[in-house]
């Protein structure tokens, strides 16, 4: 009885420390992540997409922005992207037809820097809801998806788009 109260509690503090070490200590949210774009985007980013619907995004009507790093290599489909480059996507109720209603989420994709992160293909995916909680990181669905985004399809460097 002893001995088995003695080791849950040991169980127990292996369990917390876990815990703690996988929080981190940013104290945000359950995943511990932080949207990797600023809450100010828009006045930083440019439009490179305008509003539409989209078949692959839950029907949800999207817009997309890209950083200042991520604009040249999105619009011109020639340069790699630099590590660091942003390209996000706003994502409006199916009915918001000129997405000017309120954001319902985002999707995001983040450049990493080359080889260094093969099985989410150089990139880091977020989805991120509407009060800024990361729920999704590095998620397989965006990754399986967007791998089907290469040449001679639409897609450029994985993302999926001809802006
Ligand atoms: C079923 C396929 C599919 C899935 C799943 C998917 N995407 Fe996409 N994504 C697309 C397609 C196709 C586009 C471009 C056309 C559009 O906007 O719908 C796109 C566009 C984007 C863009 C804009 C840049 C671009 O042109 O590619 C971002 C950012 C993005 N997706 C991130 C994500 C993230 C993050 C996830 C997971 C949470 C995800 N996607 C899941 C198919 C998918």
């Amino acid at each position: 009885m002893i001995l088995a109260r003695h080791l849950s509690a040991v169980r127990y503090l292996a369990l917390a420390a876990l815990i703690a070490a996988c929080n981190g200590d940013d104290g945000g949210d359950e995943s511990g992540q932080e949207p990797d774009f600023p809450a100010d985007y828009q006045t930083k980013y440019t439009e490179v997409r305008n509003c539409r619907g989209s078949g692959d995004h839950d029907l949800n009507n999207i817009r997309i922005l890209a950083d200042p790093a991520a604009l040249a290599p999105y619009q011109g489909r020639a340069e790699p992207f630099p590590a660091g480059a942003i390209v996000l996507k706003e994502e409006y109720d199916f009915g918001d037809l000129d997405c000017s209603g309120a954001i319902k989420q985002w999707t995001v994709m983040r450049r990493l820097a080359d080889g260094t992160s093969p099985n989410t293909l150089d990139w880091a995916w977020q989805r991120v809801d509407a009060q800024r909680r990361v729920f999704d990181q590095d998620a397989t669905r965006c990754i399986s998806c967007h791998k089907g985004c290469g040449v001679p399809e639409d897609g450029y460097e994985w993302t999926c788009a001809v802006p």
